[in-house]
């Protein structure tokens, strides 16, 4: 087991390049699913999530290779076969194969995810939408076992909340259903936009993109095309939120400012200076005097609202500002993991049920300590405490960050951060 090791207390300063989004890729990985022929998509990630899904593919009869950020991928012999647990374990967006199956081969077995550090992740709208599509699903075991005769039949589906990979899920099973499918209260991250554009570059007729009313013509079939992955708003806001804790200059490049209206909008209420344009972000976090970060209250909603995702990473800004505040996790139950972590390195933050009161004590409030990882977003939140923090940090587990974050050491080290790798 590998450890990260960061000795803190130095401004970042210099570019960083975003890389292709992980929860746009892992969607239209799996769509590829649905025609035959060698589909091809550019910018995407080379990450531990990504090359789980490829394993889950090429066990369905997909084969596949990789050129830089570009994968080729046919699915021209999809045979049917059970996703075990043991992959779906490691990671839950396995589910996102159901929908193609069903729309391909009219049946499908994948192991139920279970829960995961964040919460409980249940798939009940998942499942749900394709029993209003005439699948029969059987829960045995710890599988669902779905099955239709035949073609799906296209329905009205409304979520009682918005859910991002169920609203994915049963678009990619409602493309090639009979007649229409409308989907009500759907989610509108923008990684749905992204699988979207790849649905109807492969002949799928959709309306509503990016809005939470989407509505499908079905088609008889579809077939391979090329699309070109989004880049990722979590790693760019991540970075954002680095050197604004760390203090320094950096320019974002190759990242969708439009993607993080929240997110800008709160470090600039917290005394950061951005500045945008069409494809990076400039961000200049002074440290001197007189600069001290305010104190802002967040609360995580559905896009366009503040993204759970990047709550962790915020919480660590509100440990170095100058007041108090509240951060509101209202999408999962149990995503305060970060906070015991932070505490050991100084911060000082109180939780009660979903809340957290996090009381700034300034930018030297952190100092380093051996800490763990617990998830993917907490462990990149760790990173960043441990680069604002004095002294030496040491974060264990570290497979969660190789999760979601290509090539994290060497963009952080590019920017000055002193930042290795070392064994357990
Ligand atoms: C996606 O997870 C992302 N993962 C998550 O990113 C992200 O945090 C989450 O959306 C919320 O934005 C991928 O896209 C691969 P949800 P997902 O369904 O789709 C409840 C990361 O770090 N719900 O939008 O699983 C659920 O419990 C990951 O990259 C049901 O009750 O999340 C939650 O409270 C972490 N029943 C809420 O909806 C269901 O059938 C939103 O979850 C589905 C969801």
């Amino acid at each position: 087991m590998e450890k990260l090791i960061i000795e803190g207390g130095k401004p970042l300063y210099g570019e960083i390049t975003i890389s292709g989004a992980k929860n746009a890729a892992l969607p239209c990985i799996a769509a590829t699913l649905l025609a035959p022929g060698e589909h091809v998509l550019k910018n995407v990630p080379n990450l531990r999530d990504t090359r789980t899904i490829l394993s889950l593919l090429e066990e369905l009869g997909a084969t596949w290779r990789r050129e830089g950020a570009t994968l080729f991928i046919d699915c021209s012999d999809i045979v049917y076969s059970e996703v075990s647990y043991d992959l779906v374990k490691t990671m839950r967006a396995s589910v996102l194969v159901l929908g193609p199956l069903l729309a391909r081969l009219g049946r499908a077995k994948v192991s139920l995810p279970g829960g995961c550090a964040i919460g409980e992740r249940p798939i009940n709208f998942h499942i749900n939408g394709f029993e209003r599509f005439g699948v029969d699903c059987r829960l045995e075991q710890g599988y669902v076992e779905a099955f239709i005769d035949g073609r799906l039949k296209g329905n009205t589906v409304y979520f009682d909340q918005p859910s991002v990979t169920a609203t994915e899920n049963l678009l990619m099973a409602s493309v090639m259903a009979s007649g229409t499918t409308t989907l009500k209260n759907a989610a509108r991250e923008p990684e749905i936009g992204n699988l979207i554009d790849m649905l109807v570059n492969m002949g799928a007729e959709i309306e509503g993109k990016g809005t939470d009313s989407i509505t499908v013509h079905g088609v008889s079939k579809l077939h391979a095309a090329e699309t070109k992955i989004i880049p990722d708003r979590i790693e760019t806001g991540t970075y954002l939120i680095a050197v604004g804790a760390a203090g320094g200059e950096a320019v974002i490049k190759n990242c969708n400012p439009l993607h993080l209206p929240a997110l800008i909008e709160k470090l600039k209420e917290s005394g950061l200076a951005l500045t945008t344009e069409d494809s990076s972000i400039s961000i200049a976090a002074q440290t001197k005097k007189g600069h001290e970060l305010k104190s802002v209250d967040i609360k995580t909603m559905p896009y366009p609202g503040y993204p759970t995702d990047l709550q962790a990473q915020f919480m660590v800004l509100m440990t170095l500002s100058n007041s108090i505040c509240v951060i509101k996790e209202t999408i999962f139950e149990n995503r305060f993991m970060h906070v015991a972590e932070l505490r050991r390195m100084g911060a000082t933050i109180k939780t009660e049920g979903n809340s957290a009161v996090v009381s700034g004590n300034g930018r030297d409030a952190l100092s380093g300590a051996r800490v763990m990882a617990t998830d993917l977003r907490a462990s990149s939140s760790l990173v960043i405490a441990g680069i604002a923090a004095t002294g030496r940090t040491e974060i264990s587990r570290i497979y969660h960050l190789e999760r979601g974050y290509e090539n994290l050491v060497a963009k952080l080290s590019n920017l000055g951060a002193r930042v290795w790798k070392e064994n357990e």
